[in-house]
């Protein structure tokens, strides 16, 4: 048997061409991996993804050979606005451009709402039309986050009268759920998309596209099972959560997978020195080189923790910087990368001077000191107050660098903790997401570390897992059959 499936995937970034975040990541993977996806229980597959993002500035600027497609009209309720259509030349699935004059002369995110909000809509409604340009029919429309939410409402309007997209069926994944849009029921007015509806979301908030999006969409995923169960509660729910658990039914969570082969320190050719499972003697070298280029004591037992991310609340880098500054009597270094919000960097700097013979501080995003920090850590720290996938953590237990985390969203679903597996562990866990709590978890880690048998097995055990995308690519699919199958029974009743 064979099956064909055309998906249509619009993201607003896409690595190598345009990152931010994590979202980057997987608009730059996802696509690639369903691709290569060939066959199951003896039924060959042929799916034909299809990319579609913004053409913002940022990736004019980096010069990515593009070709023209077309240009074309979009009717609005406030006149028409002009559409130009390109294409990425030799990008391994297609990816389509998206132009327009609410694209241009913009960041990729900005602290405008409004502005953000205006462009974003233009590109997500411009999205369905491209699949009409192209006369290409998508099986599924696969949006995500917040600024493609709006495709998914003008998808659900569409199709109860125009053919072209009478089978699409929706999938709205969400990688950030409190990253919600603006609230401008104007901009929705432009392009006729109706508020949501339903009375399990609060009246202020049915304008938002991400309200919008939870809606209309026929299936929500998330990128992992406890940030989907997560999302249901006031917690992490971001005032959602009655929708959400009221349609629980609706969500489903996949872990992200990550590129193994450029995740891989036998290969890796940024680092001082390669090393794999039989050699990991050699990985010290790494750490000594890091220690030498951030003028610390060159030390080969003197633990080294390694902190990477964006600095935002999130993060909860604050969390480890003060459990830090209460560690003072045991002895250890940290290097810590990221750049984000003003005061999470200065309360960094300031560590780094309280304790200037042991900590460093980096302020800006730099993917080679990254790898280099993965490769020459002993620890990792992810003190995020949630986190709905997360991928440092997976690449720094494939580096040997043992993960420090909070128990929450995708953290708990790749880290297995000392305490629940005594033989199986990959890391340290905390629940709470305090700086006890946290700290606690850097003692345990730090004692386990004086047994250097028991810790160079849990450097193995985290090196030896598989986080391919494969596994997971077969998920999505698995979910968009579901929906196709939906789709069926629908007719059969009509009929
Ligand atoms: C967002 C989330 C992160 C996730 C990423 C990709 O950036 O914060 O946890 O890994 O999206 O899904």
């Amino acid at each position: 048997m064979k099956k064909k499936l055309n998906i249509l995937f619009v993201i607003s970034e896409a690595d190598p061409y345009i990152k931010v975040g994590g979202l980057g990541d997987i608009g730059g993977t996802l696509p690639i991996a369903l691709k290569s996806l060939k066959t199951r229980n003896n039924t060959d597959y042929e799916i034909d993804v299809r990319v579609i993002l913004p053409y913002h500035d940022q990736i004019k600027d980096k010069h990515v050979p593009t070709e023209w497609i077309t240009n074309f009209r979009l009717m609005t309720n406030r006149g028409f606005k002009d559409v130009y259509l390109s294409r990425i030349v030799n990008s391994e699935v297609p990816i389509y451009l998206i132009d327009g004059n609410l694209i241009r002369n913009t960041k990729i995110y900005t602290d405008n709402p409004y502005r953000d909000l205006e462009k974003f809509a233009f590109f997500s409604i411009a999205s369905l039309e491209v699949c009409k340009q192209l006369n290409w029919q998508p099986d599924i429309l696969h949006s995500h986050d917040w600024h493609t939410a709006l495709s998914v409402k003008s998808l659900r309007q569409r199709r109860a009268r125009d053919t072209f997209f009478k089978k699409t069926r929706s999938l709205y994944t969400v990688h950030n759920l409190p990253y919600s849009g603006g609230n401008y029921p104007e901009i929705l007015e432009t392009y006729g998309i109706r508020p949501a509806f339903d009375s399990h979301i609060f009246s202020e908030m049915r304008t938002l596209p991400m309200a919008v999006a939870l809606e209309a969409s026929d299936a929500i995923s998330t990128v992992s099972r406890t940030y989907a169960e997560e999302i249901t509660t006031p917690e992490f729910g971001n005032l959602y959560e009655n929708y959400l658990l009221a349609n629980k039914q609706k969500i489903t969570g996949i872990v992200n997978g990550i590129m193994m082969d450029q995740w891989n320190p036998a290969t890796d050719t940024i680092i001082a020195q390669t090393y794999d499972e039989n050699s990991l003697d050699d990985r010290i070298k790494n750490k000594l080189s890091m220690q030498e280029e951030f003028n610390l004591a060159v030390d080969p037992r003197m633990p080294l923790f390694a902190m990477v991310g964006r600095m935002s609340q999130q993060k909860g880098i604050d969390l480890c910087l003060d459990a830090l500054r209460r560690m003072g009597e045991l002895p250890w270094q940290a290097i810590i990368l990221g750049t984000g919000e003003r005061e999470i960097e200065n309360n960094a700097r300031s560590l780094a001077n309280e304790l200037s013979d042991r900590v460093r501080v980096e302020i800006r995003y730099d993917g080679v000191l990254a790898r280099k920090l993965y490769a020459a850590g002993d620890m990792f720290l992810m003190p995020s107050r949630y986190e709905p996938c997360g991928i440092a953590q997976m690449i720094s237990m494939l580096y040997g660098c043992i993960p420090i985390a909070r128990a929450t969203g995708g953290l708990k679903d790749t880290i297995i903790d000392a305490s629940k597996k005594p033989k199986a562990y990959t890391g340290f866990l905390f629940d709470k997401a305090n700086t006890w709590e946290a700290e606690n978890a850097m003692r345990r880690a730090l004692n386990e570390y004086q047994d250097q048998e028991a810790w160079r097995n849990l450097q193995l055990r985290a090196m030896n897992q598989d986080f391919s995308w494969e596994k997971q690519a077969w998920e999505y699919v698995k979910l968009y059959e579901k929906l196709l199958a939906q789709n069926k029974i629908k007719q059969v009743r009509i009929k």
